[in-house]
């Protein structure tokens, strides 16, 4: 049962607009060391700087299945999706190329042979930590897969999806002590083009990724 608010948790709001008086109940203070999920929230920070190792593959396989793994026998996934319909797809950049992220098998497929990572840095309207990032995961979603059953609300729904997403990648990030960005800044049509995704995809996210440069503890 709920246990019974205390008096003294009860303080009147302090009015710094001149606000309505509502009355506030004091939460009790959270604790980063009480669950390891506590700890890997009050840590995440957008980190635009990188060092110069490139990930392992151990760590390119956690951020990917963080954001799109497979998670139960039934084929659910890390991250949650409107009717289980899945429209997101992960692309990964590095020095070697674009590769698709294929969930069900786990594995990386090879759709473009070559560093592209400048020409991403550019679509994104050359944002230095894009440049400079060993790999960046790309978010895209297919609002297609969604409109039979959601209508109107299908590519809001791959909005939603694509911060769950994201999400879940940043914080196996800051999990694994790595440095990672969310930017939303780009030319869309640019960025598809070097995702080589077609037009029935939106390009929602691009998240680079890095080890913390030398010296930042
Ligand atoms: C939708 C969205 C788009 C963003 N786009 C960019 C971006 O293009 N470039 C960038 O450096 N940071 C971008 N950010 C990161 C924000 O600048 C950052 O989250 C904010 O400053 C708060 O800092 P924190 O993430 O460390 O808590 C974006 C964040 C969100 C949620």
């Amino acid at each position: 049962m709920e246990p019974a608010p205390s008096p003294q948790g009860r303080v009147r709001a302090p009015s710094p607009a001149g606000a309505s008086g509502a009355r506030l109940e004091r939460l009790p203070r959270p604790d980063p060391r009480s669950t390891p999920l506590h700890g890997v929230i009050a840590a995440r920070r957008s980190r635009r700087e990188f060092g110069r190792r490139g990930l392992t593959d151990a760590e390119t396989s956690a951020l990917l299945w963080a954001g799109q793994g497979i998670t139960s026998v039934e084929g659910g996934r890390a991250a949650p999706s409107a009717g289980a319909l899945y429209p997101i797809t992960l692309t990964l950049v590095d020095a070697r190329g674009v590769w698709r992220y294929v969930p069900a098998v786990h594995a990386l497929a090879l759709e473009e042979v070559g560093d592209r990572r400048a020409r991403l840095a550019s679509a994104a309207l050359g944002q230095e930590s894009v440049a400079g990032a060993p790999l960046t995961i790309a978010v895209s979603a297919r609002p297609a897969v969604l409109a039979a059953r959601y209508r109107e609300r299908a590519e809001r729904y791959c909005l939603l999806e694509a911060g769950h997403v994201a999400q879940n990648v940043l914080l196996m990030a800051t999990a694994l002590g790595l440095a990672a960005v969310p930017v939303g800044a780009f030319d869309d049509e640019a960025v598809l083009g070097v995702l080589a995704l077609g037009p029935a995809h939106l390009a929602l996210y691009l998240l680079p990724v890095g080890a913390p440069p030398a010296g930042s503890g």
